[in-house]
C-alpha cells in the first residue's frame, strides 16, 4: 500500500463519495480515508503511475498527490526533510534542464502568516543552494497554494515539482503532485460541442462524470440516459469507455445528442459505431427497450428540473411546480419497474426549489422505495450528517450560491 492525497472539488462530500465509490466499484484495495478540509488522505494498493492514470476518470478530484514522508510536529521540520539531495532524488522530475518548482500548503488549521513567510524564505533558500549547479526557478504565488492552471502552465510536474505540504492538526504529509485535473478537456467538452442546449440547462461534464462513477460498478458496460437532452451524460460515459444509449421526448434533443456524440467520437478518436441507432425519441414514462434491460446497464439521468425561475417563488408556487414534476418522476420510476426490471442501479438528479420560505424538495422517496428502488448509502453517516453539501434526507446537493433550482443527487438500487 502507498499513501496518496486527493484535493476534492467545489462539492467536497460529493467528490469524496465519487472517489470511494470508484475505489470500491473498481475493486481497488484501499484503507479508510482520513478527511480534513478539502483533502482526503488514503492508502491505495497501486503505484503512483497507476494512481496518476485515475485522475481523468474522476470529475470531483482537482489534484492527486503522492505522499513521500509523514511527520508530526511543526512546519519548520520540513527543512530537515527537504534537503537538496532528497529534492533532487525524490521530488524533482528531472535535473538536466531547467527545474521549475513551487510549494502548496493545504492546512487545517490555516497556516499563520509567520509559517507562510518562513516557507517562502525556505523555498528561496532551496533555489539559492542549487542555483550554482542547476538551472532552477521557484514559482511563487501570493496565496497558499498554486492553482491547477499555474501547475500546468509552469510545467511543474514534468520539469520539477509542485511540493505539497498537507497538515491535519499536528500531522504533516509531505508529497508531490502527480496530476492536476485536465481543465482544458472539460471546458472543450462543455463549450465547444456543436449542439449545446442552454434552454434545458446544461449539466456540468464533471458532475455527469461524478454521477456515472457513483452509479456504475465493475460489471457496468452500458449507460442509458432516458432524458438525454444534449447528451452530456452520454459524452462523459463515452469518455470512460462505456457503451452509450439515450432517449428524449424531444426530437430536437435527440438530434443534438447524436451530433454532439459524433463530434466527440471524432475528436477523441473513439470507435463508437453508429450512434444514430442508439439514441431515439421516447417518453421516459412509457418507453420499452428490451436490449437495455440488463444488470450490465445502469441509468444515469438528469430529468426535467422544472421551469427556469427568475425570482424565488413563494412556497405554494414552488409546491405547484414540484407536484407537476412528481408526475414525471414517478411515471419514470414506474416505467423502469415495469419495463426495465433487470437494471439494478439508477443515478438521478432531483430538483430542489429555493423558495422564499426555504428549500422545497421532491417528496417521492417513499413511493420510489415502494417500487423497490432503495437509496444506496455511499459514505458513512458521520460524514454525511455534518456536511452542508448534503440535504437533510441524505442527497448530495450541487448548486451555485445564487441558483434557484438546486440539484439533489441520489443513487438507487433495485432490490
Ligand atoms: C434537464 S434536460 C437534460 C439535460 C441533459 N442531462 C444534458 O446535460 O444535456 C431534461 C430533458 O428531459 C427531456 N424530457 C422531459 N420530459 C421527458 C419525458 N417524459 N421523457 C423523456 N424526456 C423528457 C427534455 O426534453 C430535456 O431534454
Amino acid at each position: 500500500m502507498q499513501t496518496y492525497a486527493f484535493l476534492l472539488g467545489t462539492h467536497p462530500t460529493l467528490s469524496l463519495a465519487e472517489l470511494m465509490s470508484f475505489l470500491i466499484n473498481q475493486k481497488i484495495t484501499h484503507n479508510d480515508p482520513v478527511l480534513f478540509d478539502s483533502i482526503v488522505v488514503i492508502e491505495i494498493k497501486k503505484t503512483p503511475e497507476e494512481v496518476a492514470q485515475l485522475q481523468s476518470e474522476l470529475g470531483g478530484i482537482i489534484k492527486t498527490f503522492s505522499i513521500i514522508k509523514q511527520f508530526s510536529g511543526k512546519i519548520f521540520e520540513v527543512e530537515k526533510i527537504l534537503t537538496p539531495e532528497i529534492l533532487l532524488k525524490q521530488f524533482f522530475a528531472q535535473k538536466n534542464q531547467k527545474i521549475n518548482f513551487g510549494i502548496s500548503v493545504y492546512s487545517d488549521p490555516d497556516p499563520t502568516y509567520a509559517e507562510l513567510n518562513w516557507l517562502t524564505n525556505f523555498a528561496h533558500n532551496i533555489k539559492r543552494r542549487l542555483k550554482d549547479e542547476y538551472s532552477i526557478r521557484y514559482v511563487e504565488d501570493r496565496g497558499w497554494h498554486l492553482s491547477s492552471v499555474q501547475v500546468e502552465r509552469n510545467r511543474l510536474i514534468d520539469t520539477g515539482a509542485e511540493i505539497a505540504l498537507i497538515r491535519n492538526g499536528h500531522d504533516f504529509y509531505l508529497g508531490k503532485t502527480l496530476t492536476v485535473q485536465d481543465y482544458k478537456s472539460y471546458s472543450e467538452r462543455d463549450w465547444d460541442k456543436p449542439s449545446p442546449d442552454a434552454k434545458s440547462g446544461m449539466l456540468p461534464p464533471k458532475l455527469a462524470q461524478m454521477m456515472i462513477n457513483l452509479t456504475r460498478d465493475k460489471r457496468t458496460k452500458t449507460i442509458y440516459d432516458p432524458f438525454c437532452g444534449s447528451g452530456i451524460v452520454l459524452q462523459e460515459a463515452m469518455m470512460l469507455g462505456l457503451k452509450v444509449y439515450g432517449s428524449d421526448i424531444s426530437p430536437e434533443a435527440v438530434k443534438n445528442t447524436i451530433s454532439n456524440l459524433e463530434w466527440l467520437a471524432k475528436l477523441k478518436k473513439i470507435a463508437a459505431g453508429k450512434i444514430g441507432l442508439r439514441v431515439k425519441v421516447a417518453d421516459a414514462t412509457q418507453n420499452d427497450w428490451k436490449t437495455l434491460d440488463s444488470p450490465d446497464t445502469v441509468i444515469v439521468a438528469e430529468p426535467y428540473l422544472g421551469p427556469a425561475l427568475r425570482m424565488a417563488p413563494f412556497a405554494p408556487q414552488a409546491q405547484t411546480i414540484l407536484n407537476e414534476l412528481t408526475k414525471l418522476y414517478l411515471g419514470f420510476f414506474r416505467n423502469l419497474n415495469q419495463h426495465f426490471p433487470h437494471i439494478k442501479r439508477v443515478g438521478v438528479v432531483f430538483p430542489v426549489i429555493r423558495s422564499r420560505d426555504g428549500l422545497k424538495y421532491l417528496n417521492i422517496l417513499d413511493e420510489v422505495a415502494s417500487l423497490g428502488y432503495t437509496r444506496k448509502l455511499i459514505l458513512p453517516a458521520e460524514i454525511i450528517k455534518k456536511d452542508a453539501g448534503v440535504s437533510p434526507r441524505g442527497g448530495f446537493l450541487y448548486s451555485r450560491p445564487d441558483q434557484l433550482v438546486l440539484r439533489e443527487i441520489f443513487v438507487f438500487e433495485k432490490q
